[in-house]
């Protein structure tokens, strides 16, 4: 099995986070619930997830939910200087999935809290995650011209309205975390901290430059779960990590949720990887292909299509795993797992 990795050691800044966050928790460098998952035979899915149709239902209202909110959040297309405001929106409504702010939400939910507590925080991700489209899509990055069924922001903007717009949509973000209110277990620097952790030079920084460093170049399975861990899974996990948060969620919970945004976020890298691969430009409304003709380290590159799907299969059943513990009340997020590894686009 060439993807092997210990559940425990899962990333310092989550166990940081949580055992600052709480009272009562396991001292550093213990993480027993992880441990304990890691000797757990049954491989199944837990509740069974939504009834069939709900998903598609779910996600559509959580898409025009955040839809509306970020409206609201963000400064008018006419307030000037109106380029950047016409530049950030043009990413941001260009029809992404929205997947983070739909675990944002499925995670607050899981843990009994409410669709309206977790919508800003859902919308603060999403600016980090657009942000980082729009940089990733730049010609001194990936220099891609289509993203979400669109020619990228520079090819509309010029290359330096692209990058303010990066700029600013990641600024965007702490604007609008900042005007949360906290949560009695999560003070509002917690989540602000969540936030500039997952997207800073440790974790969503770090992977993007990695990434770039491993053009060319045979790494590692292990090199490129670095990669993999830090570009996409921190704030996918961080996502997760909020919507909890966002439901004055309890120890216990956070430490599930953060096995289960992990695993899920590495799984969702494969996919992607996987998607680059066997679907069309039209399909993902990205360029298909790119990874190969940049060479890309990717799983298909480095252990085959087989092997990565294998990889994938086996990454979301441990997110399924991770949520034993919410004895079937995750069912959003069950379904939601299993729709990002069987997704087509
Ligand atoms: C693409 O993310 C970038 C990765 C981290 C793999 P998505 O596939 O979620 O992109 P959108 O938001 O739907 O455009
Ligand atoms: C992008 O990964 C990750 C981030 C933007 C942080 P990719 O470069 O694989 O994403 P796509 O394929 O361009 O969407
Ligand atoms: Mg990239
Ligand atoms: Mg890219
Ligand atoms: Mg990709």
């Amino acid at each position: 099995m060439v993807f092997r990795y210990k559940l425990h050691k899962l990333p310092d800044r989550y166990r940081d986070a949580i055992e600052k966050s709480q009272i009562g928790l396991a001292p550093a460098g213990e993480f027993p619930y992880i441990k304990r998952r890691m000797s757990a035979q049954n491989h199944s899915r837990v509740g069974g997830g939504l009834p069939p149709g709900h998903l598609a239902a779910f996600l559509a209202a959580q898409t025009a939910a955040v839809n509306r909110a970020l409206d609201r959040f963000l400064p008018a297309a006419s307030a000037k200087p109106a380029t950047i405001h016409r530049a950030m929106r043009y990413s941001l409504f260009a029809g992404g999935k929205r997947l983070r702010p739909a675990l944002c939400v499925a995670a607050a939910t899981a843990c009994g809290g409410e669709q309206s507590d977790a919508l800003p925080l859902a919308c603060a991700v999403e600016c980090i995650h657009t942000y980082s489209l729009v940089h990733d899509d730049l010609p001194a990055m990936d220099n891609d011209d289509y993203r979400r069924g669109k020619l990228t922001n520079h090819k509309v903007f010029g290359e330096g309205i692209a990058v303010l717009a990066g700029d600013a949509l990641l600024t965007q973000a702490f604007e609008i975390a900042a005007r949360c209110r906290g949560w009695p277990r999560y003070p509002h620097q917690q989540i602000i901290l969540e936030l500039a952790r997952a997207a800073g030079s440790l974790q969503l920084i770090a992977g993007q430059v990695a990434d770039l460093e491993a053009e060319g170049k045979k790494i590692s399975a292990n090199q490129l779960r670095y990669i993999h861990e830090r570009k996409t899974s921190a704030l996918l996990c961080g996502s997760v990590r909020l919507g909890g948060m966002s439901a004055n969620c309890s120890p216990a919970q956070l430490e599930a949720l953060t096995d289960f945004g992990y695993h899920v976020g590495l799984a969702f890298q494969v996919i992607d990887d996987i998607l680059d691969v066997t679907q069309s430009s039209e399909k993902l409304g990205k360029t298909a292909g790119k990874d190969q003709r940049a060479r890309k380290a990717t799983y298909p590159a480095i252990v085959g299509l087989a092997a990565s799907r294998k990889i994938a299969e086996r990454l979301t059943q441990r997110a399924f795993d991770a949520l034993r513990p919410f004895r079937g009340s995750a069912a959003a997020l069950e379904s939601l797992a299993e729709y990002l590894l069987k997704r087509d686009r």
